[in-house]
């Protein structure tokens, strides 16, 4: 278990992608995996995996709800590194109750039921992964949303029993996101090019227009500008 001193330290120490990875997955693979939906951002985390280690693990929660798109890149990841992806799906009794209690399209009625969904569809099934894992990482970036703005390459997950998370791009931007999958030729998501920057699952997310924010297309009917759907809260560490 590490303190936060020594989680300090390593944050100073440990301020390139690469070199945090390589930490991690020295410390603690096979009790390490990545989490991916397979966005810009985690297609440039796998990109930088596979550099260390043919092994690291990948896994995705598979809402049952994801557009063709997803799953057309998830397979071309899978081709391209000749991998396999853990792939997690939400509990079959959780979702019946759900969908026979308030209909399969309950996330327009209420912010409520959104959250239900996205706790079902999501949250529980990366509780679980997390819950047999020392370390995760992520492909999350402070300037997605406030809540991330305060959120570091090392972080100890109070959120998830204290275990380690790795932000390995946290500090990069769009555009540097953008440069490394170009000029590394890698496989992304096809709706990127048809105008949704961050991509969820298909009935939630849109296209933005010119000039909206990256997330504006996430669950564009809710008003609030800092959209979670729960899976990243706590950055406090
Ligand atoms: S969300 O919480 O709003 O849905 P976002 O789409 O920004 O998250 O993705 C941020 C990071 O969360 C991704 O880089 C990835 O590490 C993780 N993530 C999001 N959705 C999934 C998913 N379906 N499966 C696995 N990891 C995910
Ligand atoms: Fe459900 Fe939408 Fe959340 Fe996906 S993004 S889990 S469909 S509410």
């Amino acid at each position: 278990m590490l303190t936060s001193s020594q989680i300090q330290k390593l944050k100073t120490e440990l301020t390139d992608p690469i070199e945090v990875l390589k930490w991690a997955n020295n410390q603690f693979h096979p009790k390490l995996a990545f989490a991916s939906s397979f966005g810009a951002e985690d297609v440039v985390v796998i990109d930088m995996l596979m550099q260390i280690n043919k092994n690291a693990r990948i896994f995705t929660l598979d809402t049952g709800r994801l557009d063709q798109e997803t799953y057309d890149v998830m397979d071309a990841i899978r081709h391209k590194y000749n991998i396999n992806i853990e792939i997690t799906f939400p509990d079959a009794n959780e979702v019946i109750e759900m969908t026979n209690n308030f209909g399969t399209n309950l996330f327009y009625d209420s912010k409520d039921n959104r959250k239900l969904c996205c706790g079902i569809r999501k949250v529980h099934p990366l509780n679980k992964i997390l819950s047999t894992l020392d370390c995760w990482i992520t492909g999350i970036r402070s300037d997605q949303t406030n809540n991330r703005n305060s959120s570091n390459r090392i972080e100890i997950d109070t959120q998830h029993n204290d275990i380690i998370k790795i932000n390995p791009i946290v500090h990069w931007d769009w555009q540097t996101t953008w440069d490394y999958i170009k000029s590394n030729n890698l496989v992304y998501n096809k709706l990127h090019d048809l105008g949704y920057p961050s991509i969820g699952c298909e009935p939630c997310t849109r296209a933005i227009k010119n000039g909206e924010d990256l997330r504006a297309g996430r669950w564009w009917w809710e008003q609030q500008s800092d959209k979670e759907c729960g899976l990243h809260l706590d950055h406090a560490k």
